[in-house]
Parts: structure tokens; C-alpha cells; sequence
């Protein structure tokens, strides 16, 4: 997507060969303008697909995921990190581990939210090892629900993540993918 790439290059700061930063138009302040085209992009893509919910991460894949939402004209569903492992009958988790903050935590979700008869896309912010993609699938599969396809503003192409998740039989759909970078370099995949 051409405006992403293109905020990517002028704002994005990549501080080494694996961190983008991006706190000032993606997950700190947010520029609006920006998540509201990413919606419509994401919705155009999606629209013949019969998406019933967007699924995403807290908390830097609210934004765009409710403007895809918006525009799909159906609910969003917002999964939780908790740290506590305790589940009431309510509720799904799945333990995420954060490769690139090292942090662990339990991807949770209620049961109210999914069901059977949901055909789901997943959004996030970035792809980088797959994990949070993947924790987000075992728990929208978990209600019965089909996920249709992973959607990434993101994608490191030279981290693992997309790899498992098409190995895994899921379709990636990523709106900047990054080949390589390094202290003050982006460069895109074609
Ligand atoms: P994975 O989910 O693909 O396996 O990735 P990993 O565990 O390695 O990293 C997940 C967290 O790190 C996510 O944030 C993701 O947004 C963030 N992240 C990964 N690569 C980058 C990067 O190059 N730049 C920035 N700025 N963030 C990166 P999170 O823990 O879910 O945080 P948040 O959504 O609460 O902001």
C-alpha cells in the first residue's frame, strides 16, 4: 500500500537490522487519516469474502482493525493480554511468548464473542515471528470459527512469521513488506 510505504519511509525509524520504529503515525500517536485508509484497503480486499468479524491484538492493532471493521460494516473483537493463567468457563487463552520484547503472556478472549457460523480475519500491526498471528488463530479455531485470512500492516518478510503461517495453510495478506533493514534503511520486498 502506497501511503504506508510511503509513511514508512518519511516517519518509520529503524533503530537497528530488526526494529522499526513507528510511534509516531502507528502505536503511540496515532495518525487516523492513515488507519482510515488502511480500513478501506483492508475492506476492499476482504469485501467478496463474507467476513463476519475482525479479530485483533491489544492494543496497537485496535486502530486499524476497527477502521477495517467500519468498513466491512461488521464487529470487531478485541483479544486480551492477561498474564494470569486463571480461565473461567467463559473464556479461551492461548500463552504467547514476544520474541522481540521478551515478554510472555495469555492471549484471552470470551466465548460470547465467536462462534461456529464466524468466517474471521485477523488484523495486527506487525508480522515478525507469527506468534501473536498464530495464538489469535488457535483461539478463533477454538470457538469453531474459520479464520479466512491474516491481515498485517507490517510484515518483517525477513523474520519467520509469514513462512509458518503459510505452511500452515493461512493466507497473508500484508500492506508493506519489508525485505531488509538497517539503522536509518527500509527496503521494501517488490
Ligand atoms: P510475533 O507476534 O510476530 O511473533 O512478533 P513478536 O512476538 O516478535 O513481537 C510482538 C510484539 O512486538 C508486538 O507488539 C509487535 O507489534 C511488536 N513488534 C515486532 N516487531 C516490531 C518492530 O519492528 N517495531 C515495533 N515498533 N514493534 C514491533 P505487542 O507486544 O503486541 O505490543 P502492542 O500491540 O501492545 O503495541
Amino acid at each position: 500500500m502506497k501511503e504506508l510505504k510511503e509513511k514508512i519511509l518519511k516517519f518509520g525509524n529503524p533503530i537497528n537490522e530488526n526494529v522499526l520504529k513507528v510511534d509516531s503515525f502507528i502505536n503511540h500517536q496515532v495518525d487516523a487519516n492513515l488507519m482510515n485508509l488502511i480500513g478501506k484497503e483492508f475492506a476492499e480486499y476482504y469485501k467478496d469474502r463474507n467476513i463476519t468479524k475482525v479479530v485483533t491484538i491489544e492494543s496497537s492493532g485496535i486502530a486499524p482493525a476497527t477502521f477495517t471493521a467500519l468498513h466491512l460494516n461488521v464487529p470487531l473483537v478485541i483479544m486480551k493480554k492477561t498474564t494470569s493463567k486463571v480461565l473461567s468457563d467463559d473464556l479461551v487463552q492461548a500463552t504467547i511468548t514476544s520474541y522481540t520484547k521478551g515478554t510472555t503472556f495469555e492471549l484471552t478472549m470470551s466465548k460470547k464473542f465467536v462462534n461456529k457460523d464466524d468466517n474471521v480475519v485477523v488484523i495486527d500491526d506487525f508480522l515478525a515471528n507469527g506468534q501473536a498471528a498464530m495464538g489469535a488463530i488457535k483461539l478463533v479455531e477454538k470457538m469453531g470459527a474459520n479464520v479466512e485470512s491474516i491481515g498485517i500492516l507490517i510484515e518483517k518478510s525477513f523474520q519467520p512469521g509469514r513462512k509458518e503461517l503459510i505452511d500452515a495453510g493461512y493466507e497473508v495478506y500484508s500492506l508493506a513488506r519489508i525485505k531488509r533493514m538497517s539503522k536509518g534503511e527500509v527496503e521494501f520486498e517488490e
